[in-house]
């Protein structure tokens, strides 16, 4: 390599992140047949090149987040092209593969571009201009897919962001609840990790967690923020926030899945809940398990006419309505979770992100604004 080729290798590297151009790799075992490459791109890219797959694959590991495509040829020593391009897919399945070979053998091609995930191949030998033009096409199909994903990820961001800010306004609604919707998502989602569900079905638990009493969003803050215990009279209005939590979130498409949820986490095993009054597993799984959490979570905190209970006394409590309050499979495991949901009850922003699947997208400031202080006593039945 000559010093001029040295100081282009160079700046390209250096330049990496920092430019509009795109970055390609060129792997090659043949000197002038790389040199040829790089003259063809030279420019009009930023160029980083291997003089076979296992060198190709340290260079990608490198450089994962850079490389837009790849040219590989086909027959080199150590490691053939299909080979090293398969292994490319499973380090960054976005990079944009094009593959030089000699083999007109269409079922190695066929292979090849399923198990490559292959833009194109090319054959030998080929004209500069062929190539440069599927190499840009190769580079609009990348800029096209980056674009769908940061778009896709803001989106994401954007709608977790919203379901947090939801949920802190109504945890600091509240003063005497503050932080209690982000430690029943908590105590939610140990228990139903603990159950192997899907990760999918865990962030929209989740989800539900966070916005489980969205309903009392409607409800007066003079009852909300009573005094002392309700009234009869304000213990109907109050019993109301699940059936209208329902209602708000039925109507937005992605929350429709957790609607029943939300509606459902204060009914009872024993068919003696609220709203429906439903019994047994006709109460769905995910309302069992915030129920527990939400349950969990009234008796160990603190409301100015009660004292929190102790984590035993609230296991205990929670052994004690096994059966008849909770899902007698859900409140063993959750009981036999003891020290976990202990642990994360103290030191909750330490705990959350190892089991959060939108942690990049929650604030997690707001557990130092969760109040615990102390007053009188409750039980589990007294929990709205
Ligand atoms: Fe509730």
């Amino acid at each position: 390599m000559s010093s001029f080729e040295l100081k282009e290798s160079l700046d390209a590297v250096l330049n990496l992140g920092q430019s509009d151009k795109h970055t390609i790799l060129i792997v090659d075992d043949e000197e002038n047949n790389l040199q040829l490459l790089r003259r063809t791109f030279r420019g009009q890219y930023n160029i980083l090149m291997a003089h076979n797959g296992m060198e190709g694959l340290d260079v990608v590991k490198q450089h994962s987040d850079e490389i837009s495509l790849i040219v590989s040829d086909q027959k080199m020593p150590v490691m053939e092209g299909t080979e090293f391009l398969k292994k490319v897919k499973e380090i960054n399945p976005q990079i944009v593969k094009v593959l030089l070979t000699g083999h007109v053998d269409t079922d190695i091609l066929v292979a090849a571009i399923n198990d490559c995930e292959l833009f194109q191949y090319i054959l030998k030998p080929f004209e500069p201009e062929e190539l440069k033009i599927a190499v840009e096409k190769g580079i609009e199909k990348y800029s096209m897919a980056s674009n769908n994903k940061v778009f896709y990820n803001e989106l994401r961001e954007l709608f977790y962001k919203t379901i947090r800010a939801i949920s802190n306004a109504l945890d600091t609604k509240d003063t005497y609840t503050n932080g209690h919707s982000l430690r029943v998502t908590l105590y939610s989602m140990i228990l139903a990790k603990e159950l192997n569900l899907d990760d999918a079905y865990l962030e929209d638990i989740e989800i539900a967690g966070l916005l489980h009493d969205i309903g009392k969003i409607a409800m007066p803050k003079s009852i909300l923020c009573k005094n002392g215990r309700l009234t009869d009279d304000e213990f109907l209005i109050m019993k109301s926030h699940p059936v209208r939590g329902e209602k708000i979130v039925i109507n937005i498409k992605k929350l429709e899945v957790i609607s029943e949820w939300v509606k459902s986490h204060h009914e009872k095993w024993d068919g003696t809940g609220y709203p429906d009054g439903l019994k047994g597993e006709e109460i769905p799984l995910a309302g069992r398990i915030i129920a527990l959490a939400d349950t969990y979570d009234a008796m160990t905190s603190t409301r100015p006419y009660r004292t929190a209970l102790s984590h035993e006394t609230a296991i205990s409590e929670i052994k004690r309505c096994t059966g008849t309050q909770f899902d007698p499979k859900l409140a063993t495991i959750f009981v036999s979770l003891s020290d976990k949901i202990d642990e994360a009850r103290k030191n909750p922003e330490v705990v959350y992100p190892k089991y959060s699947l939108l942690a990049k997208n929650i604030d997690f400031k707001i557990f130092s604004e969760a109040s615990q202080s102390s007053a009188s006593s409750i039980n589990s039945s007294e929990n709205v």
